[in-house]
């Protein structure tokens, strides 16, 4: 493994809490266990369990305790919901589907949504052709109508970030915002290069609240420049390639 290359989301996630100022914008993360779900289920009602070096949404859960008057438990997994009676019976579930691997529980974000499905954000952080940071994209990701992930991968729609935000904010709040997320990302560069001294990009995957708040939900060593070529503007994707190109991600055609 490449030292430009970190897989474990526990390890990132651990690094990023370092820092002071990021640490507001990480949604609390303990490693699944009968304990730590119990107890982020009780804090939060709504947690994903995801696992630990997963990539495209794959084994992401969304899991929830609900309120009365049915009570009890259910959880997501691709399109299928199952609900449980008790917590016992839930946690078993859950631990089969697991079955041994290592799995993070992460408190919920309720995403905004747009035409009632859930988005989230991806900005890319690149070192330029002057070796310093920029934020070359950002980018929203809408989940399909029957996922409780926005990934490529796994059926989610890119689309501009303005066209996503249009019925949530003004187009001046919508440019101060995406100024904002563009800030935290270069943050967040910044903060694990100080652990990981050769990474050159970043894709960093960020939720918004319905209080508009936003967070920072995974941080990606090796993301993907194509989604970036579904935005109008060729100019984009054309300076992200350019850049990955440069310290050699993808052989020049
Ligand atoms: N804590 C969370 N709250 C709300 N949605 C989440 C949360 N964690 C993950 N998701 C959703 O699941 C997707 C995949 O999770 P992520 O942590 O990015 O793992 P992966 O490496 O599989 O992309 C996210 O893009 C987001 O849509
Ligand atoms: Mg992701």
């Amino acid at each position: 493994m490449s030292s430009q290359c970190v897989y474990s989301k526990w390890e990132k996630t651990n690094v990023l809490l370092h820092s002071a100022a990021l640490r507001e914008y990480i949604p609390a993360t303990k490693l699944f266990g009968h304990e730590n779900l119990l107890l982020m289920l009780t804090e939060y009602g709504m947690v994903y369990v995801k696992p630990v070096n997963g990539t495209f949404g794959k084994g992401v859960m969304r899991v929830e305790k609900l309120r009365s008057p049915s009570k009890g438990y259910k959880y997501q997994l691709n399109t299928t919901i199952r609900t449980f009676p008790t917590f016992e019976l839930l946690h078993q579930s859950l631990v089969k589907k697991i079955n041994g691997r290592r799995y993070l529980v992460q408190r919920g974000i309720d995403l905004l949504r747009h035409k009632k499905r859930r988005f989230d954000i991806r900005v890319m952080i690149q070192r330029n052709n002057n070796n310093h940071w920029e934020a070359t994209g950002i980018i929203g990701r809408l989940a399909h109508p029957a996922k409780i992930v926005t990934n490529y991968h796994n059926g989610g729609t890119p689309m501009s970030f303005e066209s996503l935000m249009s019925t949530h904010q003004s187009p001046t709040q919508k440019m101060v915002y995406a100024i904002r997320l563009k800030q935290i990302s270069l943050d967040i560069a910044k903060e694990l290069e100080k652990h990981y001294p050769g990474i050159k990009e970043l894709g960093i995957d960020i939720a918004i609240d319905q209080q508009m708040r936003p967070w920072i939900l995974e941080v990606n060593t090796k993301p993907d420049a194509f989604i970036f070529r579904k935005l109008e503007d060729k100019t984009i994707f054309r300076k992200i390639y350019q850049y990955a190109v440069s310290y050699g991600r993808y052989k020049k055609k």
